[in-house]
């Protein structure tokens, strides 16, 4: 508590001082100048933005509430825990601060123990909640070559192959933390006095605006496993800060369908298992053998899943709804999931069991066109994940509006989201904050206009954060402002990565269809043979190459 105490008083007196700009302001005016940065999240995107702004010589802070950094790429054996997030309440998270308001005491800074069993939560419950084990299964392998899911300033071996394992990633991003001395076992202050940089297993729950001070004052929240005394000690404070980059990443929480009857059976067991869970538990195959699994949704994690299961399981059905649009994308996942697998149609309802302690075989699950399936030992709900914004909290938007495309928020510029691919726009982008915070780049005033309709921003955003596009943009921009105000400059990816991108984008879809399991007829998939998907693929901004990225980012 006193470090955070220490921070704080330092942070008042900073800003006290400081209520004019030093040198004339080439930047986008801002109240005083800018000196401590919240980075939130330990990711590819937070970690790039926490080292670019370190680089400009700003004091910051990163957050992470996992206690690693790696954001989604950190593997675990450690699973979420299922009954600290009852369905009804999944969906709600989204719209209260990080989903745990409720929890944070009245007065702060405050320190708690736990025991095993405190308030109903094993110390288990409690930590894995804490910190939301990552979506990443034992198997899991990239969608995206490495080509475009790499860091800068850390290399691959040049013999990694193309098509990257989550273990091999989580290396990756960890090299990239260490190297600029932000992991979790790093200390490399600035001075002998100065703060540690990273705060790992500590969640930020609020960020608010103090509008008296014109600050961002964060609520901290931070979890220690005791195990000599078998506790967990629970810190809450606050720090305050002059700006905040939320790097907290497009899949915070699960989301859960609210489909009628789905409370009643999450509750399901046989012994000490739950008979239904969301994909982000997923792990390993082998106790699936000889089991009738179901498996709700028709994307990435839902064909990934099944294929890892195929080998094992004895049935594999799967419920999917008719395609808002039909994408590629959306065609590549039904080509994944393997030949034995059962398509049936999306579930009206989930008639109520009798009793929870024996598992989901007798249960009926009533599907729209009237059929009722039973006999189902396991369900995984693959329907996807909720991006958490934590600010605007009030926001029902998973993007929040009024985004400059640069990341920052228009209203307050102090504030900036990371959008997009990280592996390729976060080196430009987290330079971006720096710039605009350390007054050597004006925010461009071109393009604040956002397009007029919903769809048309989804549609706007999806090719702009993920395209060749953004990327000239950002190289305009940022070198221009360089050359005006110092700086370094920066270059648009090499020639030959979009060449490789092309060429993996037609190889891998070859492959796909050369290896297809499924029963499907291609043709059914709206008529597209091999050599048109290949086509319009290479036709596409190459660096969309395969990868699914959740539309809205
Ligand atoms: C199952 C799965 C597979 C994927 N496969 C691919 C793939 O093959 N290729 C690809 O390019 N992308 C893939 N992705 C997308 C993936 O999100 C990106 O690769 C990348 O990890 C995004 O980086 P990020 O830093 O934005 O977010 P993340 O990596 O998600 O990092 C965000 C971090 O913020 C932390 N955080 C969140 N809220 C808080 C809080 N309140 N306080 C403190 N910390 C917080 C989280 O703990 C997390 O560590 C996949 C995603 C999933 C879910
Ligand atoms: N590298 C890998 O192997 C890998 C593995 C897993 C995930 N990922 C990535 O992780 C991200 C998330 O992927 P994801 O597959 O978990 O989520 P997702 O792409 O958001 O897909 C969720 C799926 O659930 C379906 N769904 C939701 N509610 C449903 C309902 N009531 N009934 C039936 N279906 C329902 C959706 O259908 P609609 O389409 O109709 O909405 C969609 O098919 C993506 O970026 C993906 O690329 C990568
Ligand atoms: C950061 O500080 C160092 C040492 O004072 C200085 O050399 C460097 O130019 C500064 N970097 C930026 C981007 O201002
Ligand atoms: C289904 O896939 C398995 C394993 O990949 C293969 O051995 C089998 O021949 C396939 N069956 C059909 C009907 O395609
Ligand atoms: C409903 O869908 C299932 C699975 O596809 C199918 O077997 C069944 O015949 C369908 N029922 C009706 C009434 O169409
Ligand atoms: C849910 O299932 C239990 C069986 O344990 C049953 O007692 C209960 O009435 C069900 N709830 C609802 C709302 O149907
Ligand atoms: C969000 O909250 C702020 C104050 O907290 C309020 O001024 C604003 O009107 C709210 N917006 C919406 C869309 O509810």
């Amino acid at each position: 508590m006193k470090v955070s105490l220490v921070l704080l008083s330092l942070a008042i007196s900073v800003s006290a001082q400081q209520h004019v700009f030093e040198t004339e302001p080439p930047g986008t005016a801002f109240h005083h100048p800018i000196r401590r940065v919240a980075v939130v999240g330990a990711g590819p995107a937070g970690l790039q933005a926490a080292a670019n702004l370190i680089e400009h010589n700003f004091t910051v802070r990163l957050f992470e509430r996992a206690p690693h950094p790696g954001g989604n790429w950190i593997y675990s054996e450690e699973t979420p825990v299922r009954e600290s997030y009852p369905y009804a309440y999944a969906n709600k998270l989204r719209d209260e601060p990080a989903g745990h308001a409720a929890e944070i005491p009245a007065q702060l800074p405050v320190t708690r123990y736990y025991s095993e069993g405190d308030n109903g939560l094993t110390l288990d419950e409690r930590w894995t909640e804490h910190w939301q084990p990552r979506p990443v299964w034992d198997s899991l392998h990239t969608n995206s070559p490495k080509v475009s899911t790499e860091l800068p300033d850390v290399q691959y071996a040049p013999d990694t192959p193309w098509v990257l394992s989550t273990h091999t990633i989580q290396r990756h991003v960890r090299s990239f933390a260490s190297h600029h001395c932000l992991n979790s076992n790093d200390y490399c202050p600035a001075s002998v006095s100065a703060p540690p940089v990273t705060a790992y297993s500590t969640r930020v729950e609020k960020v608010e605006k103090d509008d008296s001070t014109h600050t961002w004052v964060l609520t901290l929240r931070r979890l220690e496993r005791l195990y000599e005394s078998d506790r967990i000690l629970a810190e809450w404070w606050t720090e305050t800060f002059d700006a905040v980059v939320l790097a907290a990443g497009p899949y915070t929480a699960p989301h859960v369908p609210e489909i009628d009857g789905i409370v009643n059976w999450s509750k399901a067991k046989v012994g000490a298992q739950y008979s239904m869970y969301h994909s982000q538990t997923y792990r390993h195959p082998e106790r699936y053998a000889d089991k009738t699994v179901l498996i709700v949704g028709a994307s990435v994690s839902a064909s990934e899943i099944a294929r890892d299961i195929g080998p094992f399981a004895s049935r594999i059905i799967a419920s999917i709804r008719p395609p808002k649009d039909s994408t590629e994308m959306r065609q590549r996942s039904l080509l994944r999931f393997p030949n034995i697998t059962e398509f049936v149609p999306e579930i009206a309802f989930f008639e109520p069991l009798e009793k929870h302690n024996e598992g989901i075989r007798n249960g009926k699950i009533h599907l729209i066109n009237g059929t009722v399936l039973q006999g189902i030992d396991e369900i995984i709900l693959a329907t996807g994940y909720r991006s958490h914004p934590l600010y605007p909290h009030n926001s029902t938007s998973r993007v929040p509006e009024k985004i400059h495309w640069t990341g920052h928020y228009i209203p307050d510029p102090t504030l900036a989201y990371t959008l997009g691919r990280p592996w390729v726009l976060g080196r430009y982008q987290s330079y971006g904050f720096a710039k605009v915070w350390a007054g050597t780049a004006r925010l461009p005033s071109e393009e604040v206009k956002l397009p007029p309709t919903p769809d048309d921003r989804r549609r706007n955003w999806r090719s702009m954060w993920l395209g060749e596009a953004i990327i000239r943009r950002y190289v305009s921009w940022l070198n221009g402002a360089s050359l005006e105000h110092g700086g370094r400059f920066v270059e648009p990816p090499p020639i030959e990565n979009v060449e490789l991108l092309n060429y993996y984008a037609v190889v891998h879809f070859l492959n796909i269809n050369r290896d297809c399991q499924t029963t499907m007829d291609l043709d059914g998939l709206g008529g597209l043979g091999i050599s048109t998907l290949a086509n319009q693929l290479t036709g596409k901004d190459p660096w969309d190459a395969l990868v699914f990225e959740d539309d809205d980012w």
